[in-house]
């Protein structure tokens, strides 16, 4: 009966041990690049291989890219005689492990997606019920990163699906970020910080700054749309676990501004950095945002707490975000459209965070004011910021403790 009970016990702790996520795996935000914005499916090796060159000599990845990601369209439309997912032939001819050899070969991490229903959102062969053969098979290739979706997925347990995969996952021994894709719908930050190491807060991003436009009858999310839906989850994200407001944007069709403001936004929410343009025919504007190492850092401070929105009046907006050493970020965001003169006096203002416990008195403490863009001094808090803020753009600095 003891040997009985001690067995019970030990096969409870190791399936508990099984479940849980890996801390470790992404303790800041995992940064990458990622298919599906640019490309959709129409992916092939010659293509990805360019952009994995292209990866390096662009300078994403000495910039702190770590992941390259292939989305949905990879396989083939069945599965084989074994039950086996299939990289489709024609696209992938020297197979899924011979493209993750040369992405590990460059330095890099490799990625892939598939999707918790029977389909993936494209129609290819989803994981329902081969949870485990095909976490398996991602190992083999040397996969170091999931997403997963929720499409075809009528009558599942979003919270069980996750699970079950993310077990799958960590009974292959290797470690694997495991990023859910389930739009937001079952509030996966109240749950998915045991199962994985991201989730998405909401429906699809489409490269629209302020209102986006519906092509073939959908309609994608507006980087405004997406942030304004960030604030009140915050306190659910930290090392290990992230929130994540969907891939980015950045030149893939916005204004520069645009670009600007939708990439310092997503930093000031420590969101994960996954690029969504095509790396080889970057423009130097689209390069210069994305290899920002100054708003990098801040997307990668430590401290993994996400900004909050501070202050708002007649279309600015403040948000700030906590950062190590005392440091602080703040992002004045222009959100009208017309150019805007903003004077602000910070002692006036009192920031009082009790989220991360963060109190600011700025007639008490000094700080010096760093333009993140124009990598520029701009005094310090001891005397009123004034600035120009063109409409749809922002001015992105770290306050740096005195
Ligand atoms: C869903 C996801 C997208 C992308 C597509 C692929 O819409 O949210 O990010 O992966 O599926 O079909």
């Amino acid at each position: 009966m003891k040997k009985l009970l001690y067995s019970l016990l030990l096969a409870f702790i190791a399936s508990a041990a099984i479940a849980q996520n890996n801390p470790n795996l992404a303790l800041t935000p995992p940064m990458g690049w990622n298919s599906w914005n640019i490309f959709q499916v129409n992916i092939d090796e010659p293509l990805l291989k360019k952009m994995v060159d292209s990866y390096v000599s662009s300078g994403m990845r000495d910039a702190g890219y770590t992941y390259f990601v292939l989305d949905d369209g990879w396989m083939s439309m069945e599965r084989d005689k074994d039950g086996q997912l299939v990289a489709d032939p024609k696209k992938f001819p020297n197979g899924m492990k011979e493209f993750a050899d040369y992405v590990h070969s460059k330095g890099m991490k490799f990625g892939i997606y598939n999707c918790a229903g029977t389909k993936t959102c494209a129609g290819y062969p989803g994981t329902r019920g081969h949870e485990y053969e095909d976490a398996r098979l991602y190992a083999s290739w040397g996969v170091d990163y999931l997403k997963f979706d929720w499409c075809y997925a009528e009558g599942e347990n979003a919270k069980e699906a996750y699970a079950t995969m993310s077990k799958a996952l960590k009974a292959t021994g290797r470690p694997i970020v495991f990023s859910l894709c389930e739009w937001g719908t079952h509030r996966p930050w109240l749950w998915a910080k045991e199962d994985g190491q991201l989730w998405r807060t909401t429906g699809d991003i489409g490269p629209y700054f302020d209102k986006s436009l519906t092509k073939n009858g959908w309609t994608p999310l507006s980087v405004l749309n997406i942030l304004d839906r960030q604030d009140s989850i915050r306190q659910y994200a930290g090392p290990g676990h992230w929130n994540d407001p969907d891939m980015l944007e950045v030149g893939n069709g916005m204004a520069v501004n645009e670009d600007r403001a939708h990439f310092s936004l997503w930093c000031m929410l420590a969101a994960p950095l996954m690029a969504g343009n095509d790396l080889g025919k970057m423009s130097d504007q689209t390069k210069d945002i994305l290899t920002n190492k100054d708003v990098i850092a801040i997307d990668q401070d430590p401290l993994g707490v996400e900004a909050f929105r501070y202050y708002s009046f007649d279309g600015i907006e403040i948000w700030v975000r906590p950062l190590v050493n005392g440091d602080l970020a703040v992002c004045f965001l222009n959100r009208s459209t017309r150019s805007q003169t903003i004077s602000y006096d910070w002692a006036a203002h009192l920031i009082d965070d009790t989220t991360s416990k963060t109190k600011v008195d700025f007639t008490q403490s000094n700080y010096k004011l760093r333009d993140l863009w124009s990598k520029k001094d701009l005094g310090t808090t001891q005397k009123t910021l004034k600035q120009v803020i063109p409409s749809y753009d922002v001015l992105m600095l770290r306050l740096v403790k005195q």
